[in-house]
């Protein structure tokens, strides 16, 4: 008896649906690999710190030259709040307000240097204007949106103002004692001897403030800057560690501190500019507008978030394979290529990384595209399939 047509049909079938699926699996196979060498520095960032190699795994990266709208940053809050001269210590008040904050954009350039249309360089000015509101100075703050900043090497370009009595602050905080400050007091600069110093410390402002002036104690540092921070950018850094506290400029170790004072929690980044007439530290008012610049700011750091540790562990699969840490780029004195470079901007980036403007993309791209792909092939496979091709 000859085969049915129905049974020979049947068969036909199987053996089509056997190809098929195998094509679809060797296809996800495909997709997976295609995966698996998704994109650069999924495992994170990394920095040499008093010669030992540090790996972080989130970033935050904003170049204030190039960003047109301040407000709309979602990695940045400006800060809005009234401090009395009584809270104050000094013997004014301070007015911070988001109006003293605005970025002038270097349009056509990715120069961190670039000037913006004024001839000063461009960023985010921090503004302290002379004339009071009631008794309070108008000063500034930006605050990241990130609180779970949990060890990291934190980098800033600034310029800094010089208009005598200003206190100019990038830092790290938490609260009142747990907090990594750089404090630039614009009266402390004397041009005719090139005196240039920076305040270096581990503690509250309050303290600080209230006189405390103990130079060369170990949370408590007045290191000189071997350049004028007045006429150009140059790079600020924070490194903290697990009991240590590092502070750069333009990538030269100015000091480091260890000890009790090294904060233990999370906490987020602060730029700031502002006085309060303290002779014993901002002094001031100044006399006229002080204008301090912020080119950019690159944090790479590691997050007290469980949720982020979960993505970490996700999309990095082998810490070992190159590519998967990126080795950050330092900014010199005499090499300044590194300001203007932003692994953002680069192709072929780790996807999850939380970046304002940015798109979550890299290694997502690179999987949407694998899918897409996997679903046209297994579309094509069913056409074929349908017109017995296979
Ligand atoms: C940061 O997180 C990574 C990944 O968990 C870890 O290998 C590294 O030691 C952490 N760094 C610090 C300073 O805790
Ligand atoms: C601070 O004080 C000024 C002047 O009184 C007022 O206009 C402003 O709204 C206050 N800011 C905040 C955040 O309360
Ligand atoms: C202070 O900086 C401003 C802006 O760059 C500049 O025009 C001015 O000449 C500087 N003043 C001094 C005393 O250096
Ligand atoms: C800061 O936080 C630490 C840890 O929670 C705490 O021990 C300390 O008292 C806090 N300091 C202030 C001024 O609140
Ligand atoms: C330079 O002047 C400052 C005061 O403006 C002073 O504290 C410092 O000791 C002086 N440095 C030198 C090397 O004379
Ligand atoms: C600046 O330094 C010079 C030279 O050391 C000194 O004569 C002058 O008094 C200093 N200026 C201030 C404001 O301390
Ligand atoms: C993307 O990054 C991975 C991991 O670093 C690398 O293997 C791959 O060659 C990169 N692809 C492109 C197109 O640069
Ligand atoms: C300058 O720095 C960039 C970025 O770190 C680096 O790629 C370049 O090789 C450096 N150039 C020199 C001359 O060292
Ligand atoms: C990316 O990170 C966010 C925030 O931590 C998290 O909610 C999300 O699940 C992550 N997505 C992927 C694809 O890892």
């Amino acid at each position: 008896m000859a085969a049915s047509p129905w049974r020979h049909g049947m068969k036909l079938g199987l053996r089509k649906t056997v190809r098929f699926l195998s094509t679809v699996a060797s296809v996800f196979c495909l997709a997976n690999v295609v995966q698996f060498v998704a994109a650069d520095c999924e495992c994170g960032y990394s920095a040499v710190v008093d010669g030992h190699v540090q790996v972080f795994t989130d970033l935050i990266e904003t170049d204030f030259a190039h960003l047109l709208d301040i407000a709309t940053n979602t990695d940045w809050v400006r800060q809005a709040f009234n401090v009395t001269s009584e809270a104050d210590r000094g013997s004014y008040g301070e007015m911070y307000a988001i109006d003293d904050m605005q970025t002038a954009v270097a349009p056509n350039s990715h120069i961190e240097d670039g000037q913006a249309d004024d001839g000063q360089p461009a960023g985010l000015r921090l503004l302290v204007q002379p004339g009071l509101v009631g008794d309070m100075i108008p000063v500034s703050e930006i605050d990241s949106s990130r609180t779970d900043i949990m060890y990291g090497s934190f980098r800033a370009g600034i310029r800094l103002t010089n208009v005598t009595g200003t206190c100019s602050a990038f830092f790290w905080y938490f609260n009142d004692t747990q907090e990594i400050d750089m404090e630039f007091l614009s009266r402390e600069y004397n041009a005719s001897n090139r005196s240039y110093p920076v305040n270096l410390v581990l503690q509250s402002r309050e303290a600080a403030e209230s006189g405390f002036n103990a130079q060369g104690t170990p949370t408590f540092i007045k290191a000189s800057l071997p350049f004028d921070p007045t006429t150009g950018l140059h790079e600020y850094r924070i490194d903290f560690l697990p009991g240590k506290v590092y502070f750069y400029a333009d990538g030269q170790l100015l000091a480091n501190m260890a000890g009790d004072a090294v904060p233990t929690h999370a906490g987020h980044l602060v730029l700031q500019q502002w006085s309060n007439g303290n002779p014993l530290w901002s002094g001031g008012p100044p006399k006229e507008d002080a204008v301090t610049t912020v080119s950019y700011v690159k944090a790479y750091f590691n997050s007290s978030s469980s949720q982020r540790h979960k993505d970490w562990s996700i999309r990095c699969r082998n810490p070992t394979a190159p590519g998967a840490v990126c080795a950050i780029p330092q900014a010199t004195a005499t090499n300044t290529t590194a300001s203007g470079w932003f692994f953002t901007n680069q192709n072929n980036m780790t996807n999850n990384q939380t970046v304002s403007g940015h798109k979550n993309s890299g290694g997502r791209v690179v999987s949407v595209a694998a899918a897409l792909w996997t679903m046209s092939v297994v579309v094509f496979a069913a056409i074929g399939w349908e017109l017995g091709i296979w």
